[in-house]
């Protein structure tokens, strides 16, 4: 396992002029969530520590929902980076304050950016209104292009050590990015009952898969395709002094006990418990901050109750998730697809946004095009 400091590297000799890579990046959807920071941690510099979580985190990567960026890179002399940010390839000036504080989090790991001008072009396979979170597959794949540089600076580099890296700097972009890397089920955060668990990058979940999951279905629906009210940023930040930090903290390390035996033995009753009720605490957790907030739309509560109602009549094991935001991830599995697609179409489309949806299923992470 790697620590801070071996992800640095001083390499200065650049054996070309130009370089093109390309990659796609996915989009995750946490079962155990991800909500607060460290505070006060200092890196092996004696600095502050930026993006540790506060807790440890579990997520299923999507298949469908990604984001497609390709670097253009060319050898200078500035001694300092440079880029361009087009989105669909047309100039995207509202992104360049996120790029830039990207490149200056990882210089200190990455110091061979400044040797570089870069363009890069990202376009999203979703909807750019969605409200789906773009920040985690769009900072995962500026962490593989840029891994992709460092390897044609360093070809000897092992895949264990570039995919890790490469969590390590999608980590500095956005913290949940690290879990679109690599993997179809994705832990981050130190855990105690999963040794490779570290609060730097995300890690596969290490035991066998239950069958039950395989090809399990994301059903998004788009309940508020609005700008965020209340950006993830400032989100974690309120779990500072937040009266029941310390308890919801414990209360993940609980949670994810479980849902590790849970993803082993496919006991898919346990798993709509966790997943539920991890959902709707990250949403308790806004409303009992100050400021505190309401994320969830009339809507969203609609298809909650209506999940709710289906599951009990029915007995079918579907369950819903929500991100920091109105839409609801409807998760099933692919055996009952059918049936639920059908109860979607029939009963929830209606409460979409323009009846909007995205049907998505459990992928494997980043992909070099
Ligand atoms: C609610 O990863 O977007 O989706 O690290 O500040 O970029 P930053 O936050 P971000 O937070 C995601 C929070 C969440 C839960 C989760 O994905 O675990």
């Amino acid at each position: 396992m790697f620590s801070e400091k071996d992800f640095i590297s001083n390499l200065s000799v650049i054996p070309f002029e130009t370089k093109s890579f390309q990659w796609s990046s996915p989009s995750n959807i946490a079962l155990v969530k991800y909500w607060g920071k460290k505070e006060n941690i200092v890196n092996f510099l004696g600095e502050p520590a930026k993006q540790i979580p506060a807790n440890p985190s579990v997520s299923f990567t999507l298949n469908h929902c990604k984001t497609i960026t390709k670097f253009d890179v060319k050898k200078t002399t500035d001694g300092n980076f440079t880029f361009e940010l087009l989105f669909e390839g047309k100039p995207k000036p509202e992104f360049n304050q996120k790029v830039n504080q990207f490149f200056l989090r990882i210089e200190e790991y990455c110091s061979y950016i400044n040797y570089f001008h870069f363009v890069i072009d990202t376009q999203n396979t979703f909807p750019h209104s969605s409200g789906i979170a773009s920040s985690a597959s769009g900072m995962a794949a500026m962490a593989m292009n840029i891994m992709s540089l460092e390897k044609s600076l360093n070809p000897e580099m092992t895949n264990e050590f570039f995919y890790q890296k490469a969590s390590f700097l999608a980590r500095l972009g956005s913290g949940s990015a690290c879990r679109s890397i690599k993997g179809n089920v994705v832990v981050w955060g130190k855990h105690d009952e999963i040794s490779t668990s570290s609060d730097l990058f995300g890690v596969e979940f290490p035991s066998q898969l239950h069958e039950n999951f395989h090809n399990y279905q994301d059903t998004i629906l788009l309940v508020d395709k609005g700008e965020k009210q209340v950006s993830s940023t400032i989100g974690h930040d309120l779990m500072h002094n937040h009266p029941f930090a310390e308890k919801r903290f414990e209360q993940a390390h609980t949670n994810l006990s479980a849902l590790k035996k849970v993803l082993e033995n496919g006991n898919l009753e346990e798993f709509i418990k966790i997943v539920e009720s991890e959902a709707l605490t990250l949403h308790a957790m806004m409303m009992t901050s100050l400021p505190y907030f309401i994320l969830m739309k009339p809507n969203t509560l609609e298809i909650i109750n209506k999940i709710w109602k289906f599951r009990n009549e029915t007995k079918i094991p579907v369950c819903f998730t929500l991100d920091a935001g109105a839409n609801v991830h409807v998760l099933y599995p692919e055996n009952v697809s059918e049936t639920v697609l059908q109860f979607i179409q029939q009963e929830l489309v209606g409460y979409c946004q323009n009846g909007n949806y995205i049907c998505d299923a459990i992928g494997n992470g980043s992909q070099l095009m």
